[in-house]
């Protein structure tokens, strides 16, 4: 045999050695910020994640991200039976090819979170959307539906919520308050009192109240709430959504008004509804901010950072995302967050860590380089892990 095709089946044999390790690849515990590799060994690109559970199988929906943050190709869902090891189960919703389309390739569709309509038997997946070649200023929500969790999902519209409606916590002299948004410089004290009481809802009013980073959540009762940034990003919205939940009931409250949360994460333990979020800094990472409420309309308790430790004043370096119960396993809670990559988006990472409701209820999360369901108490002693 010649010396260069011996050469070649050398290096062939190799690279297809070193393909199938990485098919092989079993995680067996959670490395938070270090590269996640799919079933396939391929890189899991699922971010701003949201999570649904059914029969057994976790699904993973996140924005498949490219170098940029545009969308060019829609939201991946992944399944996993044990939350370490997943399957990459294709595009769940597809970016369309129609120019005219909202979700054409190249806009903004970020933080898809996947909920299941047990009336209509449809799952539902909102996002926050926004349009082609315009930035971050329509602030608009999407929904699509499917009959699977896999979908592939059915684009159907998007929302300014609550168009016409006013929220329930406003009170009649907010309605009647005659303010002109222009006459406002902002970061002025005069503007952020205007803005706390009420500026932009009623600027919105007529059009719908912007939407930006949002979730949604699905109460033991049945009702499903979506939660958004709204008013410049400078006040949390949530809203009842209808019985199907494809659309806004007029049941919507403010919360944390000039409070500046978004990326907000919410779950239910015992008697409490727990919510994390954070500031507004963009891609860079900043505190978490952790409330607590007896109802999902509030009134919110703020309960100050739930991040102690080395990295806490950045939320070790990631931005909340999802906060998962686990199944089976009782007051066990995952905390999810991005940690953004704006010079390449699609080698942003994943930064799970386990939270803890602590003596005095409040969420607690704490840096580790690794861990698992196994160990009976996370390690904490590995302080942050860095970039
Ligand atoms: C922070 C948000 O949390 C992200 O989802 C994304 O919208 C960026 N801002 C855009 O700057």
């Amino acid at each position: 045999m010649h010396i260069k095709s011996v050469y070649f089946l050398l290096v062939a044999f190799a690279i297809s050695a070193l393909t199938n390790a990485q098919q092989n690849i079993k995680n067996t515990s959670f490395l938070p910020g270090k590269v996640w590799y799919d079933m396939q060994g391929d890189t899991i690109n699922a971010h701003g994640a949201g999570f649904y559970y059914e029969k057994g199988v976790y699904y993973w929906y996140g924005e498949h991200k490219s170098r940029n943050s545009l969308a060019e190709v829609g939201v991946r869902v992944y399944s996993s039976k044990d939350l370490l090891n997943w399957k990459n189960e294709g595009v769940a919703l597809e970016v369309s090819k129609e120019a005219s389309s909202e979700i054409t390739r190249g806009s903004v569709i970020e933080r898809p979170k996947v909920i299941y309509n047990e009336k209509t038997g449809k799952y539902v997946l909102w996002f926050h959307l926004e349009l082609k070649g315009k930035g971050y200023e329509a602030a608009r929500t999407g929904v699509a539906v499917s009959d699977s969790p896999v979908g592939p999902f059915r684009y159907l519209k998007s929302y300014r919520p609550n168009a016409g409606v006013w929220p329930q916590n406003f009170n009649s002299q907010q309605k009647k308050t005659n303010s002109n948004e222009s006459s406002y410089k902002w970061w002025t004290k005069k503007w952020s009192e205007a803005l706390v009481n009420g500026l932009y809802v009623r600027r919105d009013f007529e059009e719908g109240q912007m939407s930006r980073d949002m979730t949604v959540f699905v109460d033991d009762d049945g009702k499903a709430y979506h939660i958004h940034s709204s008013e410049e990003n400078q006040t949390l919205h949530i809203s009842l959504l209808t019985e199907d939940y494809l659309d806004f009931t007029d049941t919507w409250v403010r919360v944390q008004p000039g409070g500046q949360n978004e990326a907000p994460a919410v779950f239910k333990n015992g008697d409490y509804y727990y919510m994390i979020t954070s500031g507004l800094t963009g891609w860079d990472p900043n505190a978490a901010r952790s409330f607590r409420a007896r109802s999902m309309l509030g009134p919110w308790q703020s309960l100050g950072n739930p991040a102690k430790g080395k990295g806490a004043e950045v939320t070790f370096n990631s931005q909340s995302t999802y906060v998962l119960p686990v199944e089976d396993r009782k007051d066990t809670f995952i905390f999810m967050a991005d940690r953004w990559n704006p010079k390449n988006h699609q080698d942003g990472r994943y930064v799970w860590l386990p939270v803890i409701i602590n003596n005095e209820g409040n969420p607690e999360i704490k840096w580790t380089d690794e861990w698992n369901f196994n160990e009976k108490s996370y390690s904490t002693e590995n302080e942050l892990g860095g970039k």
